[in-house]
């Protein structure tokens, strides 16, 4: 074997040649965010909530996969709308496949309704999903090009009381998250009655066309409903005096819609009719809503509706359809806002202390039998020094601290530390779990942060 080469003197540290070499760190995608230890226990808590929601109204969990063939989306929401036309990731693949990350679940869930035959399942069909999406919007406030979202969906259900329900989930979860929240909710009609809503709204925008801005002029052609939820404030104005769609809408769809209001009424759900509210996915049919938190809706943190046809024009069976999804990191920022309390992540009960090797050793031997009696501990087996280690007690807010030391591993004894008011025992080490277990039992668990 060739002498290992040893490096020279002036050789500098690993830590020191990333600035002799000017190496760039790798960098965050733009828009892109890591979600780290502090913000979970937000998160857990919106995802618990969730969970519990689902299993509530017997939502089961479905998630279908990241990448799905780019035309599912094309077809499902709409050549023409941003999220196709300017947001979505594709790219060719390998085997010269079109693929995208999907910007949204609905399209994958219906494609997945299809393919799995759930239309033979008892219906209706109700599933929720969590996880991650992919936009490329342009990053600001609330907008992230990866960001996650939860999602219910009823399937094959056409009668507003499903309607009722998705909105009523979407309450609850608000409720329970303690979260004031608005619902604003709008009929977007169905193909009948929307193609005479939509030349009525292209006759009053045409005269208005030269003080429009640019994307509402590319939408007076492709995509009109567009037109009413334009956030510049000339074009808010202009929308307030075009044609409302609630006046054009079919019997039926007047019908679905009046059905759906005296349900909300019935369950005593306060909610706002707003003409403005278009959604800008392609599928919608009938029921549209969002939910609106302190921002007035310039970043809803939930919205939905009804999408009566998407499955059977992706060919599907008839199946009529509605759901809503909320985006976690809008529903995150809204509880840090409001400044709501939030459980606090469980914390441990004991601390293992020890002090030498051989204690060490005896321990982390502890530790397992700690745990398999459901027992949290925590430990900083890598600390020395008893005064570091009843620090990070400290800082964990233990009710006990369990320290071992030479003399207590000659003894069979164990310290025994109160950490509310420092009294210390010492216990025979094969009835430490017992005298533990007594001790946490009279002692109230911690809830709100
Ligand atoms: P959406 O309105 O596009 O609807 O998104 C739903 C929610 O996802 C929004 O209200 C927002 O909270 C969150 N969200 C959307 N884009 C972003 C982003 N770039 N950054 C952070 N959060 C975002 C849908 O996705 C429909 N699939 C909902 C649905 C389900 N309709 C029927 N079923």
């Amino acid at each position: 074997m060739p002498p290992e080469k040893k490096p020279s003197p002036e050789t500098p540290p690993v830590s020191d040649q990333a600035k002799v070499k000017k190496i760039t760190p790798p960098q965050l995608v733009r828009g892109m965010h890591d979600i780290l230890p502090p913000e979970w226990p937000w998160w857990s808590f919106v995802m618990e909530e969730v969970a519990d929601l689902a299993q509530t109204y017997s939502f089961q969990r479905l998630e279908t996969p990241s990448l799905e063939k780019t035309n599912l989306f094309t077809r499902a929401i709409g050549a023409s709308t941003d999220v196709v036309e300017k947001e979505m990731y594709s790219f060719v693949d390998q085997s010269a496949d079109h693929l995208s990350l999907r910007p949204e679940y609905t399209a994958g869930i219906a494609r997945a309704f299809i393919e799995h035959g759930m239309h033979t399942w008892p219906q209706p069909v109700k599933l929720f999903s969590l996880g991650s999406l992919w936009r490329h919007e342009r990053p600001q406030a609330g907008r992230y090009r990866q960001f996650w979202q939860f999602d219910f969906e009823i399937l094959g259900e056409s009668s507003a009381t499903a309607d009722c329900q998705l909105i009523l989930v979407a309450a609850a979860l608000f409720e329970s998250l303690h979260l004031p929240v608005t619902v604003q909710i709008n009929s977007v009609g169905c193909p009948v009655c929307r193609p005479a809503y939509k030349q009525a709204l292209q006759d009053y925008y045409r005269t208005k066309r030269s003080v429009l801005c640019e994307d509402c002029k590319r939408r007076l052609t492709k995509n009109p409903l567009r037109l009413l939820d334009c956030k510049e404030e000339a074009d808010r104005e202009l929308a307030l005096q075009a044609p409302q769609l609630v006046d054009f809408l079919c019997e039926q769809c007047k019908e679905h819609f009046v059905r759906l209001l005296e349900y909300l009424d019935e369950v005593e759900l306060a909610y706002q009719l707003n003409p403005y509210l278009v959604r800008g996915l392609d599928y919608y049919t009938r029921t549209v809503f969002e939910v609106w938190g302190a921002d007035e809706g310039k970043s809803a943190l939930a919205a939905g509706g009804r999408y009566d046809n998407l499955i059977a024009e992706l060919g599907g069976q008839n199946t009529p359809a509605v759901g809503f999804a909320g985006g976690i990191e809008r529903v995150v920022a809204e509880l840090k806002t409001r400044q709501v309390g939030i459980p606090l992540p469980p914390a441990p009960d004991i601390f293992l202390a020890c002090l030498g090797e051989m204690a060490r050793k005896k321990a982390i031997r502890l530790f397992e039998d700690l745990r398999r009696q459901g027992i949290k501990v925590a430990e900083s087996f890598t600390k020395d020094g008893l005064k570091n280690q009843l620090e990070i007690a400290n800082r964990l807010k233990v009710k006990f601290t369990l320290v071992i030391g030479q003399k207590e591993l000659s003894d069979g004894t164990i310290i025994v530390r109160d950490m509310e008011n420092g009294i210390q025992e010492i216990v025979d080490s094969n009835k430490v779990i017992e005298e533990i277990q007594k001790r946490l039992a009279s002692r109230e668990p911690d809830t709100l942060a």
